[in-house]
């Protein structure tokens, strides 16, 4: 038996895929390699953007003929679209070949749910709004070198856009020792970059019986033998500690990136966004940052049309943009998610503005972007290669300490190893280097 999972969304939606497939695979389920092969077809989806929905849709829409061509495929949807109410109601009503729809949280249950499934006639229905994962499930790792590690779930922060925290719950830490334990593991079978995931780990611990401040994690992680690099995802900046910015200086493992999400520039939007900090406060932060840290790369998440936003508002998310001068940016346009404050906020902004800002906005990023990459021409970077290129010319590829990608010639051998690799000729979204 095989099967395919489909991913939307964010690293922990990535992550929660390798828990996926490590349950179907203690099962006895082995990967298919195309969608027409499997017998289980798991899709794990995302909802922070109308977007990210629509896509599921159809997905699930064009799957109907697989069904309809294998009636023992068990189809399932899983993730964040999953803890809608009204999402669950319109599958199980309008799309009734889906065969099994179940949250996160959940997920120790798909043996049953499938055999579940095989007798029913009806969609199968398992959402769970506790909000931590067990412990101790098997994961199925996607990468050999690279491991991401869940250390809280959920979110607390309610900025008023966002459908994440009703989704995934209140926010909960996992214990140090079992995270100290998941990395010990991993260095010992050969993983030598720690991803640390969270929708804002700068509040790791604060809810244990016993409070761990995320530097103090950190500086645990960093004394692990035989992990080389760590990075961490996502920094609130409300909770971004001096001391954090401390030990990402002083611990050696700690990649110098920081992704920062800044959202706007304008106080006015960061107070209805319910962010809790002002464009004086990020600014002085990204100055401490790089004070500390000089080659520091800095990313972010920039939405443009927010409810009520002016072309002054917007003015004052550009200049930000231009005076930090960002390493990358990903920039979104405002969409609307039922249930949370902003989609009830008066003076919605049309689609052709929030398309237009969204456009000046990219381009003047991207400018940035390249700017910030040509800087680079002629360093020696450490890169962590990571596999094959995307691109038509067959490449190495893998990522500096900075989290820049860096395509070059060179050995399949390589893979997964740390190598040299001077920066030859910059572009925009890549490198291109030589291995020395
Ligand atoms: N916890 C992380 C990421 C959450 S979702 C954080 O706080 O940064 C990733 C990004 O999606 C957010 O940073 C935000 O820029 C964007 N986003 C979230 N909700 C959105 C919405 N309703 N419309 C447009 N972009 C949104
Ligand atoms: Fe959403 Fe804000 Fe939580 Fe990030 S911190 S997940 S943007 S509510
Ligand atoms: Fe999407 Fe859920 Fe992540 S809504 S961004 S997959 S937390």
């Amino acid at each position: 038996m095989k099967y395919k999972i489909l991913t939307w969304g964010c690293q922990m939606n990535i992550h929660d895929s390798e828990t996926i497939a490590g349950i179907l695979q203690n099962m006895g389920y082995s990967p298919a390699d195309t969608l027409k092969e499997a017998d289980v077809i798991i899709l794990n989806t995302c909802c922070v953007r109308e977007n990210a929905e629509r896509k599921v849709y159809g997905r699930i829409a064009q799957l109907k003929q697989f069904k309809l061509r294998n009636p023992n495929l068990i189809l399932a949807v899983s993730g964040c679209m999953v803890q809608q109410p009204h999402v669950v109601e319109y599958i199980s009503e309008k799309l009734p070949y889906v065969d099994i729809l179940f949250g996160i949280k959940n997920v120790h249950k798909l043996p049953e749910l499938i055999e579940n499934a095989r007798q029913a006639e009806f969609p199968v229905v398992e959402v769970m709004e506790s909000s931590e994962i067990k412990e101790n499930l098997p994961i199925e790792r996607m990468d050999n070198s690279r491991a991401w590690v869940t250390i809280t779930y959920g979110c607390n922060n309610f900025c008023s856009y966002c459908i994440v925290p009703y989704v995934r719950g209140r926010e909960k830490s996992r214990l140090p020792e079992d995270i100290i334990s998941e990395v010990e593991a991993l260095a010992k079978e050969g993983f030598i970059e720690i991803n640390l995931l969270g929708q804002n780990v700068n509040s790791y611990g604060k809810d244990l019986e016993k409070p761990v401040a995320f530097h103090e994690l950190l500086r645990r992680v960093n004394d692990v033998e035989g992990i080389k690099r760590i990075r961490f995802l996502t920094s609130h900046p409300k909770d971004l500690s001096d001391e954090l910015i401390l030990t990402m200086k002083e611990c050696e493992k700690v990649c110098e990136h920081i992704h920062l999400p800044v959202q706007a520039g304008s106080n006015r939007i960061l107070s209805k966004m319910n962010r809790k900090y002002t464009r004086e406060h990020y600014i002085n932060l990204i100055k401490k940052l790089r004070e500390a840290i000089p080659n520091i790369a800095i990313s972010t998440d920039i939405i443009v049309g927010f409810p009520g936003e002016t072309e002054e508002d917007f003015l004052d998310t550009l200049n930000l943009v231009k005076e930090v001068e960002f390493d990358l940016a990903y920039t979104f346009m405002y969409s609307k998610r039922k249930g949370t404050p902003a989609a009830e906020m008066p003076d919605q902004i049309d689609d052709d503005v929030k398309k237009d800002r969204l456009n000046r906005l990219m381009q003047v990023q991207d400018a940035i972007t390249a700017k910030k990459n040509m800087e680079l021409k002629g360093t020696v970077q450490e890169v962590l290669v990571e596999g094959i290129s995307r691109g038509k010319i067959k490449k190495l590829s893998g990522r500096t300490r900075t989290n820049k990608v860096v395509n070059f010639d060179g050995g399949r051998d390589l893979i997964g190893k740390l190598v040299n690799v001077e920066i030859t000729e910059p572009h925009t979204w890549s490198l291109l280097g030589r291995i020395i």
